[in-house]
């Protein structure tokens, strides 16, 4: 049978236990730390020491999201792991996330990658498999799980960040239910951020990426407008939020003017005084109430775009059920999606689930001189094979840890 709906039933998110300050960060590196927290619109920054791997956040953040929207890990019949950071060259995290959850063996599980639209592709595939009526009253579960680190002292430094974002996809979506048709697609081959299989660190053309991004924006939204094919069914004046890819806050207002732009079908200029006001107007009202989290955990790459929706959605109360929104799903190298979604009636009634504020609120804050400890750390981990890694050192009190490898084999604790 052909899914009549289709949409994000649960969702969870968990990052690392360890901040950083950024007006710390900032004065450490000799710079103003108006350009952070104004000027990139950051505030904190989520560090993930060398026992916090992509797989034992992806797990924890499915585990948490199981849990709290009462999900038996029986219901499962497709795991997909978005991530760039991925932990081998060809054994999925994936598979590692289906052991710990304890999933059913007959569970289709694989990891996508193509930065960080890597979890939009599997959010899509997901879909795909339940339109195809192939999914059989089953649910998919899809985690966008990474560590994004540029290494101390380089530009992006202030733009890292860590953590997972899980969701739970079905024709019976209790959050979300997602437009199966209207669906704009881009890709392009570009250099604007790459991270070579030698390196443990990501390469990027910070700015040329910034316009990549933008480009991608206008790419993807002219093809949901014309597979739309009606402005009216992707007007924003129809929206009451837009997300955006959001690799650090600033980006989302950039990316909400380029937005308007391409609705509009030309460029605004800041002597456009009227169009650029209204621009501002509307990113208070559509975009930026929902980047808090975004400001104080960095870029999660494959779920930044999901963590700000987690932002909405704690958030909603009746008025926002029914609503539309749009998100914008921007991957490096490049591939993008714009796709639209409605909050589902009911939706309010799961605000509380979704809301990871007390995990955030128990962070520790790392002294900057730490937090460089566990980068250096961070470079040594995976060398020497043997070596126990102990979550102790770093004074983490979560249940899932990566402790080191033995003879080549990833271990996890407990
Ligand atoms: P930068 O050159 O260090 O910073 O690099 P800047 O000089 O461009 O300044 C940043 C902003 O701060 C500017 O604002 C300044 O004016 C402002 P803007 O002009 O852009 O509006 N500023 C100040 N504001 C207030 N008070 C001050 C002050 N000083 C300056 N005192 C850059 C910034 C983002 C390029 C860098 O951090 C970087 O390379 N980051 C990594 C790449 C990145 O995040 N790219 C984003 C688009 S690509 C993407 O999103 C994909 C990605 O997530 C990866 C994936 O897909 O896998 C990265």
């Amino acid at each position: 049978m052909v899914a009549s709906t289709v949409g994000i039933d649960a969702m969870a998110f968990h990052g690392p236990e360890c901040f950083v300050d950024m007006v710390e960060l900032a004065t450490a590196r000799g710079v103003d730390p108006g350009k952070y927290t104004k000027g990139l619109g950051q505030l904190e920054m989520a560090v993930a020491t060398p026992c916090e791997d992509t797989v034992s956040l992806a797990t924890v953040a499915a585990r948490k999201c199981l849990t709290a929207f009462d999900i038996d890990p029986q219901e499962i019949g497709t795991l997909i792991v978005g991530t760039e950071t991925g932990v081998d060259h060809s054994k999925p995290v994936a598979v590692y996330v289906h052991e710990l959850l304890g999933l059913p063996s007959n569970c289709r599980t694989f990891e996508t990658k193509h930065a960080c639209y890597g979890a939009m592709a599997g959010l899509t595939s997901a879909i795909d498999w339940i339109v195809a009526g192939r999914a059989r009253g089953k649910k998919a579960l899809i985690v966008a799980s990474d560590i994004a680190r540029y290494g101390a002292g380089t530009p992006g430094e202030p733009t890292q960040g860590a953590g997972a974002v899980a969701m739970v996809v079905s024709e019976t979506p209790r959050l979300l239910a997602l437009d199966k048709e209207v669906f704009g697609d881009y890709t392009r081959q570009v250099m604007d951020f790459w991270r070579p299989l030698y390196s443990k660190y990501a390469f990027t053309d910070g700015h040329y990426s910034i316009d990549c991004y933008l480009d991608a924006l206008s790419g993807a939204w002219s093809d949901a407008a014309a597979k739309a094919g009606s402005h009216d069914r992707v007007a924003m004046r129809n929206l009451n939020a837009c997300f955006y890819h959001v690799p650090f806050v600033k980006m989302a207002r950039k990316a909400h003017h380029r937005h308007w732009e391409v609705e509009l079908g030309r460029s605004i200029s800041r002597e456009d005084e009227e169009h650029a006001m209204k621009v501002t107007d509307s990113f208070e009202v559509l975009v930026s109430p929902w980047l808090t989290l975004n400001a104080i955990v960095g870029n999660i790459y494959t779920g930044s775009l999901f963590l700000a929706l987690i932002d909405y959605l704690r958030a909603a109360d009746e008025s926002r059920e029914g609503g539309n929104i749009s998100m914008f799903s921007y991957g490096s190298g490049c591939g993008a999606a714009f796709c639209f979604a409605k909050v589902v009636e009911g939706a309010s009634r799961h605000a509380g689930r979704l809301d990871p504020s007390t995990a955030l609120a128990a962070r520790r804050k790392l002294a900057i001189a730490e937090y460089e400890e566990i980068l250096a750390a961070y470079d040594a981990a995976d060398a020497n094979d043997g070596e126990h890694l102990s979550p102790a050192r770093w004074k983490l009190r979560g249940d899932l840890f990566y402790i080191g490898t033995r003879n080549h084999i990833r271990q996890y604790y407990p």
